[in-house]
């Protein structure tokens, strides 16, 4: 390890040896619990009818529109007692093992600050809009909360085989990006959907995307893009057949996985279950909104 990486490695000034550091609720201005209210509002005029149950009844256990920002020792008992899960504030992003480590601990590391008023549409890194609405939610449904944990134990594991890049894609188009086929049609889970207003109603709706079956394999091997809407999304039967599907031995798997390309985000193959082939002509105009 490089000094350079060696120093990035070390929690920065104030933070624990785990990288938490105190929410400070008191702190928060009156315009930050106004950003809150104003994108909790806004969501739940986009989400219903296209958001997983397991979302929006997680989103209601947590009662998570009290006014403002959700102060995490009021918040935590109540995730806790579902599943046991706890919501840590960190600085911002982490190292990937001190992220593993948390999640394995049922410990879900959220950004502390929250966006500025002129970025309520895109911001790069996560703050805790994203982080508190958009992944929390989910945590209470017990199999996507066991899927996280094994998550965190596999990506310990992952990095010693080198291959942290294909286990970072299924995260990627699950946790973050993932839709669920369901009786009444195609809902989102994702925390980076859910979380955004515009691709709330671009996952499920826009002709571009494609819309493919979830396949482990094939989810590993996919490119994806950080800097905007997906060109495609994968779609699981349901948040226990994601986690029985993982569960599983990766070994072999990445195994398999070391002797195959990289898809491109665009691809549609002749093995795919495909929901939506999409026009991809949001992309092919240049993208961002
Ligand atoms: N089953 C995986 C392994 O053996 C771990 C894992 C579980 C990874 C769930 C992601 C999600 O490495
Ligand atoms: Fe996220």
């Amino acid at each position: 390890m490089s000094d350079f990486e060696h120093v990035f490695q070390e929690p920065p000034p104030g933070a624990a040896a785990d990288w938490t550091i105190p929410q400070d609720w008191e702190a928060y201005t009156a315009v930050e619990h106004q950003t809150w209210d104003t994108l909790y509002a806004r969501q739940m005029t986009i989400l219903p009818g296209r958001a997983a149950d397991a979302f929006m009844n997680g989103l209601k256990a947590l009662d998570l529109n009290t006014g403002g920002i959700p102060d995490f020792s009021v918040m935590n008992p109540k995730l806790q007692a579902l599943t046991g899960w706890t919501v840590v504030c960190v600085p911002g992003l982490v190292p990937d093992a001190v992220f593993f480590d948390h999640l394995a601990n049922k410990r879900f590391p959220s950004g502390q600050f929250i966006r500025k008023p002129d970025q309520l549409d895109y911001l790069q890194e996560p703050d805790i809009f994203h982080d508190v609405f958009g992944h929390v939610p989910m945590l209470t449904d017990p199999d996507f909360a066991a899927y996280m944990q094994a998550y965190g134990q596999g990506g310990q594991r992952a990095a010693s085989l080198g291959m942290l890049a294909h286990l970072a894609r299924l995260y990627w188009y699950t946790v973050e990006f993932g839709l669920m086929e369901t009786a009444k049609g195609l809902r989102i889970y994702g925390a980076g959907i859910v979380s955004s207003a515009t691709e709330s109603v671009f996952a499920v709706e826009d002709p571009s995307p494609n819309r493919i079956g979830f396949d482990l394999e094939r989810v590993m091997r996919t490119l994806y893009r950080i800097d905007d809407f997906q060109q495609v999304y994968f779609v699981i039967p349901s948040i226990e057949a994601l986690k029985d599907e993982t569960l599983k031995d990766f070994a072999p798997v990445y195994e398999r996985l070391k002797g195959t390309t990289d898809i491109a985000i665009d691809a549609v193959l002749p093995t795919d279950r495909v929901f939506t082939r999409g026009t991809q002509a949001y992309a092919a105009r240049g993208g961002r909104f």
